[in-house]
């Protein structure tokens, strides 16, 4: 089975060119591909749509065989599909790191307890034991990125979307997230750097250019 398909997608921002005019994309169970492609091609903008914060002028995503029709369709998947944004600002939400991560397991239905369990666990993970009471809003580039990572990974997802993981990295981070990614079953990740998603991405990786995207 195929776990996200976009068909046919038609987009383009109300004050912008269109970014892609007929998008077609399948995206099988246990897939682990890269996407890399110039500057401005659209590569975020597909995350987007994949997660439903931007929808579509014509065509329709698919999501574990579900098509999406509502917000409501796709906020049944949103932690099933892990989305680590480009910008980290944009993903946290809370004035404390611990609060920030205990916010996804909480809305997963898990207790206080199990949340707390989970937190310490990925601060362990992600070397961020030292940053639990911080206020993530004024971290680091690089502690802010793992922060927002950590949020992810707290959550489990089957399928993890990264757009530029390895931006502002130090090497020992670096390390924790190529373990993370190692460990995790399936995944896209938008990244400039092709080297890099040869070696971890075993299921080829993708050029997105002219709103296409091809391998
Ligand atoms: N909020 C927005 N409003 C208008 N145009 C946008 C917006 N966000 C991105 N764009 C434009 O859409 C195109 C694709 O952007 P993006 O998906 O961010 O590209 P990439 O991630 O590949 O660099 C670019 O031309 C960009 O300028
Ligand atoms: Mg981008």
């Amino acid at each position: 089975m195929d776990t996200i398909v976009l068909k046919e997608i038609r987009f383009r921002y109300p004050e912008g060119s269109e970014v892609f005019s007929r998008l077609d994309f399948n995206f099988p169970a246990g897939g682990r591909i890269g996407i890399t492609g110039p500057n401005g091609s659209g590569k975020s903008t597909l995350f987007k749509i994949i997660t439903g914060l931007l929808r579509p002028l014509s065509g329709y995503v698919e999501l574990f065989g579900t098509e999406m029709r509502k917000e409501k369709d796709f906020a049944a998947f949103r932690t099933r599909v892990g989305y680590l944004f480009q910008n980290p600002e944009d993903q946290i939400l809370f004035p404390s790191v611990e609060e920030d991560l205990s916010f996804g397991p909480l809305n997963q239905g898990k207790s206080r307890h199990q949340a707390e369990e989970i937190v310490k666990q990925v601060l362990k993970q992600f070397g961020l034991e030292s940053l639990k009471n911080r206020n993530p809003f004024r971290l680091s580039g690089g502690e802010k990125h793992l922060v927002a990572l950590a949020g992810i990974a707290a959550m489990k997802p089957e399928i993890l979307l990264m757009d530029e993981p390895f931006e502002w990295l130090d090497d020992s981070s670096m390390q924790a997230v190529l373990d993370y990614i190692s460990q995790t079953p399936s995944f896209i990740i938008i990244s400039r750097d092709k080297k890099m998603l040869s070696r971890i991405c075993k299921d080829g990786v993708y050029i997105l250019n002219n709103g296409l995207l091809k391998k």
